[in-house]
């Protein structure tokens, strides 16, 4: 299985992310962090662990994370996610306490300590990573690529601009993008095609366990907010498409550009700019999924969730 170090703000799509990858005998989850994003950083926290507890596991620790970004004040995703960040459903109450490290020390141990490189994967506003990197220039040699959702080719979700984890923290997001690391980015080009269509949704609630069912009832929510503020039918999937690409690479095909992120625009920050046809000029530093296939991806998910059950 591949060593996975996942960072998050859970959210609803996150909350299925961590499942996917608990499910999922080709993940070796080592660890969860939190930040601000979705909700706070003490709720995001909180839900992790409940979200643990839902699939009766207390063996993975999970380490809190920053309460803000790098620049400026944090903004939340209350709007989509609702107050306490995974609205729709109730969870079990955590089975552990948070890690005594915090989320950069905590990711600092665990890359060390292990044998071999680690996949960082992050899928809330990036500022965990972007610590860690900047401060800890030991770990760079122990990340064998860090995959996170964020950005687009195309256009944003929290601006017309930009996305909302890369708009929550474009100081952190160039840290990372500069970094010279091996990079996968998961933009919404790519997750508005991973929508939970009804016929997804029942399929969860068809499992009948309360792993099934939370995710049925959390897709319920997510589906009515996107309905709401952005007319979608159904609601877009996107953190666990990370995870996914890790279990199968044959789900998402990528373009190797040059991709930076808008930290000075007056209308763009936080935007990322993917120049897929070599305009810029600029050597590329990330391969950027295309392109999903869409029913196999939800073979793949939701027979992890059927895993994941307890
Ligand atoms: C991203 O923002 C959050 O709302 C989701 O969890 C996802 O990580 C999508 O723009
Ligand atoms: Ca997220």
């Amino acid at each position: 299985p591949v060593p996975v170090l996942l960072d998050c703000d859970p959210g609803h799509d996150d909350a299925i992310a961590i499942l996917l990858a608990l499910g999922s005998p080709h993940v070796d989850l080592l660890g969860i962090t939190t930040t601000f994003g979705n909700c706070s950083v003490e709720m995001a926290t909180y839900n992790a662990l409940r979200i643990l507890a839902l699939a009766d596991r207390r063996d993975i620790p999970v380490a809190a994370g920053s309460a803000r970004p790098l620049a400026g004040e944090a903004r939340l995703g209350e709007f989509i996610h609702g107050a306490t960040g995974i609205d729709g459903t109730s969870l079990p109450e955590p089975l552990a306490e948070p890690d005594a490290l915090g989320a950069v020390d905590f990711l600092r141990t665990s890359l060390l300590a292990a044998p071999a490189p680690v996949t960082v994967v992050a899928t809330g506003p990036i500022t965990n990573l972007a610590l860690l990197l900047r401060d800890h220039p030991e770990v760079h040699s122990r990340i064998a690529e860090i995959v996170f959702m964020g950005g687009s080719t195309e256009r944003g979700n929290t601006t017309p601009a930009a996305e909302f984890n890369t708009y929550a923290d474009p100081e952190a997001l160039d840290i990372v993008l500069t970094s010279g690391l091996d990079l996968r980015m998961v933009g919404l080009n790519l997750t508005h095609q991973a929508l939970a269509t009804p016929d997804v949704v029942a399929r969860m609630r068809a499992m009948d366990h309360a792993v099934g069912r939370a995710c049925a009832d959390l897709m319920g929510f997510f589906g009515s907010t996107y309905s709401d503020v952005f007319d979608f039918a159904a609601p877009p999937v996107h953190d666990p498409c990370t995870i996914a690409a890790l279990i199968d690479p044959t789900l998402i095909s990528w373009h190797r550009s040059f991709v930076a992120v808008e930290t000075a625009g007056r209308w763009t920050r936080g935007a990322t700019v993917v120049d897929l046809h070599g305009r810029l000029d600029q050597p590329p530093n990330a391969q950027v999924a295309i392109s999903l296939d869409v029913d196999a991806y939800w073979d793949l998910v939701l027979a992890a969730l059927d895993r994941a059950s307890s």
